[in-house]
């Protein structure tokens, strides 16, 4: 039983970062050899079985594309499988072989590895600092920060620490819509109402009153228009009294913005914006000309995408002026010459596939070499998120409500309550938390409603429950007042599959983080903290750290330190801030 047994080294394995990865090099070593197949094969083919009393690793013999039947191969290998240090039991299940670990074994290694890298753990340098632009939320100034932006914002982030989290370089940036002919009608309406002191106050809300009004009177009277479109002609033509008006707009709205995404802990490398297009797109159009892509329909400059199903692109208006889709080609154009990216992610809902699908097919036709490193990440629409106070138009107000509401929950429990510092602050933030799981608990493209009841409850897959599972593992480390030892004896660790369980969802973590790289799915992320969250309660029934014997209860106070900080990793993933008191 105790052989040493060596870690062979499997490309796409990682020990180094995974010490779960050492027990399936190890087993893939030993399978290669029975069945003949290379050893990345049998790597790829171990996977986490369904239910957690199949064992910690499975062989899916079909992966393996081998002639005969795999129930009858599953029950060869279990016959020939030497049993070692790493592996205890081997058990056919059909057409699946079920291994179970040495669990004491990965706690060695695994908690070492948890210990030593803190909020790092799980985290990998597969993307070896190559530079990653993710643009996401991307609001439009004056107008409603609506559903679609909220959720932007919210997988937009998510996005960015998994990228991070993986190795590269990113740079999170805010592409405003603040840039068109509706800029000159707001200008033109600042004219007519606009007031010094209520910009100044909240510029967010008093620009869309603003424009709220001067839109009724475009409706009334079309002059209205007529000096809107002239107005943003002389933006477009530099002028300078026009663009001084116009930056002050954006700029206020900016540091309003700035507040609203610290509150829900995000910030931006960089705010860009459709007005900050500059010449990207004149030689965008030249060189589309010169593709003979450009055709001229009544005065205005289209490009025909019918061949590829895309429609016709309008990229400059009879009178010269540019549109939103030619802002982004010659936005892709000087974000690619700026900032070199190994690839750019457009984090935009569906209904804008269609105008996302035509800026990459224009940049393919433009033949740029870099054309194949965009990429388009959907998402569904929102039903449902309106306040008490009427249907929303603000972040703001979203952001009250959820506030007041988790504290309305939150005081239901006197005891709880009369404990807790600073009510109103951890209101917030579990509130946000209940927003963000929410939006983060089904896969991307579904559309779903806000539900005001379902996400602040501590129960089912919320964020308060999530919250609550992470406080309650710091609690536990407050009321035994004893240090984590990083060098406790794991070998007092429980013999039980509650331990062993627990001990095997905190090694997944690494490969959770690889993998939810390939198609950023929140939900992946989610499911796993909850299912890590529900061993941590499985375990907590059993393995108490007060009153245990002092050599057990540090084992045990070791594996919860070790759990809590994984939950933390992963609720950071997805944007939350792990709350350590509630
Ligand atoms: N501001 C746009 C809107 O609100 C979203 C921008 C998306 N990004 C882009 N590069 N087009 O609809």
């Amino acid at each position: 039983m105790s052989s040493i047994v060596e870690i062979p080294s499997i490309e796409g394995s990682d020990p180094e970062t995974d010490p779960l990865d050492a027990f399936k090099n190890v087993l893939a070593a030993q399978l290669s050899k029975l069945i003949d197949l290379d050893i990345k094969v049998l790597y790829e083919a171990l996977e986490a079985p369904r239910a957690s009393e199949n064992g910690h690793i499975a062989l899916s013999v079909p992966r393996l594309r081998l002639k005969g039947n795999p129930s009858a191969i599953a029950s060869d290998i279990v016959e020939k499988f030497q049993l070692n240090d790493y592996v205890l039991l081997a058990k056919a299940d059909g057409p699946f072989v079920n291994f179970f670990l040495n669990h004491i074994k990965l706690a060695q290694a695994l908690f070492k590895k948890i210990y030593n890298t803190k909020e790092n753990w799980g985290n990998n340098n597969l993307g070896q600092q190559k530079k990653v632009i993710v643009e996401f939320s991307s609001p439009n100034i004056a107008k409603p920060f609506h559903a679609g932006h909220l959720r932007s914002t919210i997988i937009g982030s998510f996005v960015r620490n998994i990228l991070k989290a993986n190795g590269y370089d990113t740079i999170s940036m805010n592409y405003l819509g603040d840039w068109g002919k509706q800029y000159g009608l707001l200008a033109v309406g600042f004219e007519r109402y606009g007031s010094e002191e209520k910009l100044l106050e909240d510029p967010i809300k008093h620009l869309f009153d603003v424009y709220v009004k001067i839109n009724q009177d475009a409706k009334e009277n079309n002059a209205v228009h007529d000096e809107a479109r002239a107005y943003f002609k002389k933006m477009e033509d530099g002028d300078e009294a026009a663009l001084k008006i116009w930056s002050r707009f954006r700029d206020l709205s900016i540091a309003k913005y700035k507040d609203i995404y610290a509150r829900l802990n995000i910030a931006f490398d960089v705010y860009s914006g459709e007005s900050q297009v500059t010449d990207g797109m004149n030689r965008a159009l030249k060189m589309l000309h010169e593709k003979n892509l450009l055709t001229e329909s009544d005065g205005a400059l289209i490009i025909d995408l019918t061949k590829y199903k895309l429609g016709i692109c309008v990229v400059q208006k009879k009178d010269g002026t540019t549109l939103y889709i030619t802002r982004d080609i010659g936005a892709a154009i000087e974000r690619y010459e700026k900032y070199g990216f190994e690839h750019m992610y457009y984090i935009v809902a569906s209904q804008q596939d269609l105008h996302l699908k035509q800026l990459f097919k224009i940049l393919e036709l433009l033949e740029f070499e870099w054309a194949n490193k965009v990429t388009h990440i959907n998402f569904g629409m929102v039903g449902g998120m309106s306040t008490r106070k009427g249907t929303v138009v603000f972040l703001e107000d979203i952001l009250e409500e959820t506030r007041d509401t988790m504290h309305e929950v939150m005081k239901k429990n006197e005891h709880k309550y009369a404990q807790i510092e600073d009510p109103l602050a951890v209101a917030d933030n579990i509130g946000i938390s209940a927003i963000m799981t929410q939006d983060a608990s089904a896969r991307r493209v579904k559309n779903y409603d806000f539900d005001w009841k379902r996400m602040f409850s501590f129960e089912g897959d919320t964020g308060p429950y999530l919250q609550y599972a992470h406080a309650r593992l710091c609690s536990i480390e407050r009321k035994t007042e004893m240090e984590v030892n990083p060098n406790a004896d794991l070998r007092h660790l429980d013999d039980s599959r509650a331990a062993a369980d627990l001990i095997t969802m905190i090694a997944r973590y690494p490969q959770i983080v690889r993998e939810t790289a390939r198609l950023f799915e929140p939900v992946n992320i989610v499911g796993y903290a909850m299912k890590l969250s529900h061993h941590v309660s499985q375990a907590l029934e059993s393995m108490y750290v007060m009153g245990a014997e002092k050599d057990v209860a540090e084992a045990r106070l070791f594996m919860y330190w070790c759990a809590r900080m994984t939950l933390g990793n992963a609720m950071r993933l997805l944007n939350l801030k792990p709350q350590e008191r509630m």
